[in-house]
């Protein structure tokens, strides 16, 4: 009997009949669900190029299997962006030169958003380095990444405070 797989992805509800199910999450977005944001590095959990959110949490998704992941809220690369909006780390990562090839750069955003939301590195740039080590650059664009994650720190945190005066 095939698997049947309720997720929703970028806010969109789907019920996906698993033909494989020993898939990763990570074969499921890029090779059923065409969204290629997500990258294939290492394909073993070493370098942070597949990171997702799930229920906010980050994942690498090619560790994870797609079944385990039933009922979950998945967000990707392609999830971020409101219409033209983009996202304020997305703007950070433009502004602060934060990649070069781009290769582990959905990665690296997406890793980003959930160590923002996670409030354990706050602006203390040697926290953001520690807190982004699970994202392999092999361009080493550290620098401006780390300042794209503390620039971001700051215009989310003030946009929240805008919000609750
Ligand atoms: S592709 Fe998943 S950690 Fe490298
Ligand atoms: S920008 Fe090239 S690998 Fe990071």
């Amino acid at each position: 009997m095939t698997p049947t797989l309720n997720l929703t992805i970028n806010g969109t509800p789907q019920t996906i009949a698993l033909d494989d199910p020993r898939a990763t999450l990570l074969d499921l977005l890029r090779e059923r669900l065409g969204l290629t944001g997500t990258k294939k590095g290492c394909d073993r959990g070493q370098c942070g190029a597949c990171t997702v959110l799930v229920d906010g949490e980050r994942v690498n998704a090619c560790l994870s299997l797609a079944l385990s992941q039933d009922g979950k809220h998945i967000t990707t690369i392609e999830g971020l962006a409101e219409g033209e909006q983009l996202h304020p780390v997305q703007a950070a990562f433009i502004a602060h030169d934060g990649f070069q090839c781009g290769y582990c750069t959905p990665g690296q955003i997406m890793s980003a958003v959930g160590l923002i939301a996670e409030g354990e590195a706050g602006l203390d740039p040697e926290r953001v380095r520690e807190g982004m080590s699970g994202n392999i650059c092999r361009c080493a664009a550290y620098a401006g990444i780390t300042e794209a994650v503390l620039e971001a720190t700051r215009e989310m945190d003030t946009a929240a405070e805008r919000k609750s005066a």
